[in-house]
């Protein structure tokens, strides 16, 4: 049998609000995590295939913003030979990849989740074609972007992605699931302005990363206290509770970046101008009683989270006291989104 065709996807990125740090076997996480879908930091993703049963072994291009790019090349090249146990005719596939983010390359913001997830979506769509069905399998999405990159496996689930096998009914090690249903709507359009403090690359890889809990004193205090919160947040955004959803948020954040500090190498990651953030942050929300806060990924830019109702309030404020710590006074406005979309 012969296929041949062009399948193209965006993806978003996702930000962490319970973090996943800490995996084993392949690509399983120590704790369940949840987060917002993005909705501008996308990745748009081609994927030229010809299939043929007559050629032996895979063949892959990848060009990375129009130009070729080794090191992706590589990862892109290795994660896709490890999934053919999933999809055995990549065995006989010859696949022209392009991929671009509409965010800039140098802006710090992490890319992973939201390429990766846009090329599992180009690949179940490609076995669509192929098995001829016409529903695009949503877990099989998630399994194949967590195999890539663990926190991709949420980015292809619309609004709020929770994944790792918890409390939370249908939750699973495997694939995310979807949460937004079960929470208050406040957090459906949710707005995450993001603060880029610094555009160099300064994040730890992310296999140093997760490696680094496996070695901490922490780990199963970390790994009790993040499915726990899980279990807190999740109530908190049912009944939006924000004061409480803050408290684990901003807490959460701080954890993340504490473990990595007193971590076997230490990374500080955080900017003096992350620190001014934070602070500017907190004081604003006791000052205006506007429930607006922070996350971090593992990296110094602040994502700055609040509901859409105070877009405007916040405006001024940002744009005068946040904006200047900001890299090239760069901030970039996203909010939830609905996940992955078919390109044409
Ligand atoms: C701090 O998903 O990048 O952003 O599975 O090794 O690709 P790999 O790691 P990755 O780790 C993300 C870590 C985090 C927290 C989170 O997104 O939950």
């Amino acid at each position: 049998m012969q296929y041949s065709g062009t399948v193209k996807w965006a993806s978003p990125s996702n930000i962490a609000l319970v973090k996943y740090w800490g995996k084993h076997g392949r690509q399983l996480p120590r704790n369940g995590s949840i987060s917002l879908t993005l909705k501008e930091c996308i990745s748009e993703t081609s994927i030229t295939y010809r299939i043929d049963s007559a050629q032996q072994g895979m063949e892959v291009d990848f060009t990375f913003e129009g130009k070729q790019n080794p090191a992706f090349s590589n990862r892109i090249e290795k994660y896709l030979t490890s999934i053919q146990d999933h999809l055995p005719w990549l065995r006989n596939a010859k696949l022209n990849i392009e991929s671009q983010n509409s965010f800039p390359h140098s802006s710090g913001i992490a890319s992973s989740a939201s390429a990766m997830s846009a090329i599992a979506m180009c690949l179940v769509d490609i076995k669509r074609t192929i098995e001829d069905t016409i529903e695009i399998d949503t877990e099989l999405s998630s399994n194949l972007a967590r195999l890539g990159s663990g926190s991709a496996a949420r980015s292809v689930i619309p609004l709020i992605g929770q994944w790792g096998a918890c409390d939370l009914e249908g939750s699973s090690d495997d694939h995310a699931i979807a949460y937004g249903e079960f929470v208050d709507p406040i957090f459906h359009n949710y707005h995450d302005d993001i603060c880029i403090v610094s555009a160099a690359e300064k994040s730890v890889s992310s296999t140093a990363g997760h490696g680094l809990m496996d070695k901490s004193v922490f780990a199963q205090a970390r790994y009790t206290q993040a499915n726990n919160r899980l279990y807190a947040i999740t109530s908190a955004m049912k009944t939006a509770d924000l004061d409480q959803f803050i408290s684990i948020v901003e807490d959460e954040a701080l954890t993340l970046h504490g473990l990595m500090l007193c971590s076997e190498p230490s990374f500080v990651l955080l900017e003096p101008n992350t620190i001014k953030i934070i602070e500017a942050i907190r004081t604003y929300r006791k000052e205006s009683k506007i429930p607006v806060c922070f996350t971090l990924d593992a990296g110094p830019n602040i994502h700055m989270l609040y509901p859409a109702a105070y877009a405007k309030d916040i405006a001024d404020w940002r744009d005068t006291i946040i904006k200047p710590f900001c890299h090239n006074g760069r901030i970039i406005k996203d909010e939830v989104g609905y996940g992955p979309n078919k390109l044409h």
